[in-house]
């Protein structure tokens, strides 16, 4: 009875994720686990599918850049403890450095790899479930793979896995095996411990092989079994930056198939990115170039793209987001934005609100119904309901020292070309004809003109500009207005009596 909830849940002692090598393939000031794929690092997806196991511990073996990494894990993972491992002698001596902080632990210890971002929370537990109903002492993770290569290769005497060959001591009859060592085990912890304090590092790295336990392990008459996993992606590593790209382009294809069965439309699933954690509802339609990062939601029947970019950003229902880059913003129900917005942080649209071409926003709030259709600045502004905002209208937050806030009140109209300095206040219900520079608030159901009153200055072409071809225009359309009677007689008069000036 209670072994039979044990087998239920899939809690283990702990889980050991090695995390300490020096990834010098990846050439990179950044230690390789802390490399991102699908908004994310690798080393965060790790201790994801370690915590689907419940363990008492997740223990992550730092070392090379340990600092990094362990700055990384504090802020993102927070429950795991780290082990230091000095100096990177090989897996075999990682997973020592883990088991030292868990001095004494018995039960079933999981090893996994820092570097193998696409394995699942689920496959550990299928792991440990077979490792349970099997009996085993120890269980590998293994995979049958297109192209073995660089990986340990699972020897087997009939079907009892004997040992681990790893690719640098394999002989060339070894090397033709097809079934590689994913790196993830469950061990008996008391076997484990034994198996580590025997490693020898006689092989062609000079290093301390995890893999040498399972050898000692069937030399103790001890019971070693594998789980041929047939998802063999998730058992691949990243070492370099081409396995990176490949995995993340892997692990994108499966987030966009999950969002397809989930009801989401995607034109072209090869150049539409969305990162682990976006939420999607169904009806939503993502166009070509669409990349969603980030803590994104996508609202019921909404349009995304296409060559849109949104950072953080909540979407409502039936909005319409095109050729869009937006960060931290959150944008209403049935609001339509694009072509060419930019939305920076803190810009809230309500609901059939309307951003347009080339306007950026940043601190923003955008009342229902509210139009910021083409060619403005809106930043640090508190738009009211139904407010037009025309054409170029630049609301001018920064003096020079600080930034201030500009509020517009519900159903005002601000003409195109106006430049609001901040801090100002336009009341609910008034105008502000075109070109205004408004510097004072404008109360409710007033008109405000802040421009020079405009001139005509007659003649003055035929004076400044004689000769040229709008001068020549100028007499023509001159005479073609004295022809029209008294009009012209009086626009030729006019001109006249200004050149008599
Ligand atoms: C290891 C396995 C190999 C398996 C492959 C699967 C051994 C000896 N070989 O080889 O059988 O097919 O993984 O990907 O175990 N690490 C440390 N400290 C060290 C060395 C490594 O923490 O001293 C960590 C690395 O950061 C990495 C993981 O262990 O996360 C695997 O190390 P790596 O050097 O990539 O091992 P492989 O050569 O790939
Ligand atoms: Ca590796």
């Amino acid at each position: 009875m209670s072994e039979h909830a044990t087998v239920e849940s899939s809690q283990v002692a702990a889980v050991v994720v090695m995390a300490a090598g020096a990834g010098t393939r990846m050439k990179s000031a950044v230690p390789k686990v802390l490399h991102r794929l699908a908004g994310r690092s690798m080393i965060s997806f790790a201790v994801d599918a370690a915590s689907a196991l419940e363990p008492q511990h997740l223990v992550v073996v730092v070392g090379h850049e340990r600092e990094q990494v362990e700055a990384h894990l504090a802020e993102v993972a927070p429950q795991v403890k780290t082990a230091v491992q000095e100096r990177p002698l090989g897996t075999g001596d990682a997973v020592r450095s883990g088991l030292a902080v868990l001095a004494g632990i018995t039960g079933e210890v999981v090893v996994t790899s820092g570097d193998v971002p696409l394995l699942t929370g689920q496959t550990l537990t299928e792991l440990v479930v077979s490792h349970r109903d099997q009996r085993n002492d120890i269980t590998l993770l293994t995979a049958v793979v297109p192209d073995p290569t660089g990986y340990g290769r699972i020897v087997r005497e009939g079907a009892t896995v004997t040992r681990i060959v790893e690719q640098q001591d394999a002989t060339a009859d070894e090397r033709a095996i097809d079934e590689i060592n994913a790196g993830i085990y469950v061990f008996d912890a008391e076997l484990l411990a034994e198996g580590l304090a025997g490693l020898q590092a006689k092989n062609a790295q000079g290093e301390l092989y995890l893999t040498d336990v399972i050898a000692h392990a069937v030399a103790a008459g001890r019971r070693v079994g594998a789980r041929v996993l047939d998802d063999y992606l998730q058992t691949e590593g990243v070492n370099d930056r081409v396995q990176l790209a490949a995995m993340a382009a892997e692990l994108n294809r499966r987030i966009l198939r999950r969002a397809m069965l989930d009801g989401v439309t995607i034109v072209d699933p090869t150049t539409t990115w969305i990162h682990d954690g976006v939420d999607l509802a169904e009806d939503v339609t993502l166009l070509p170039n669409t990349s969603l990062e980030g803590a994104t939601s996508i609202g019921r029947g909404a349009t995304i793209g296409p060559d849109t970019t949104l950072i953080d950003v909540e979407v409502g229902e039936n909005a319409t987001v095109i050729r869009t880059h937006a960060e931290l913003a959150e944008i209403g129900d049935g609001a339509t934005v694009g072509p060419f917005s930019y939305l920076r942080p803190g810009t809230e649209l309500g609901v059939k609100a309307k951003v347009g071409a080339f306007v950026e926003t940043k601190k923003a709030i955008i009342g229902d119904g509210t139009k910021v259709p083409h060619l403005t600045y809106c930043g640090d502004a508190v738009l009211g309901e139904g407010v037009n905002i025309g054409a170029g209208t630049i609301f001018a937050n920064y003096d020079g020292v600080t930034k201030n806030t500009t509020t517009v009140g519900d159903h005002s109209f601000v003409g195109s070309d106006s430049v609001l300095v901040a801090p100002v206040h336009i009341a609910g219900g008034a105008y502000v004809a075109a070109g205004s520079t408004i510097t004072g608030d404008v109360g409710p159901g007033e008109l405000a003109v802040a421009r020079g009153q405009q001139r005509n200055i007659r003649g003055w072409v035929a004076r400044r500009r004689a000769g040229t071809a709008t001068d020549r225009a100028a007499q023509a359309a001159l005479k073609d207005a004295a022809g029209l009677g008294d009009q012209g007689d009086t626009l030729a008069g006019a001109q006249r009596q200004e050149e008599a000036e």
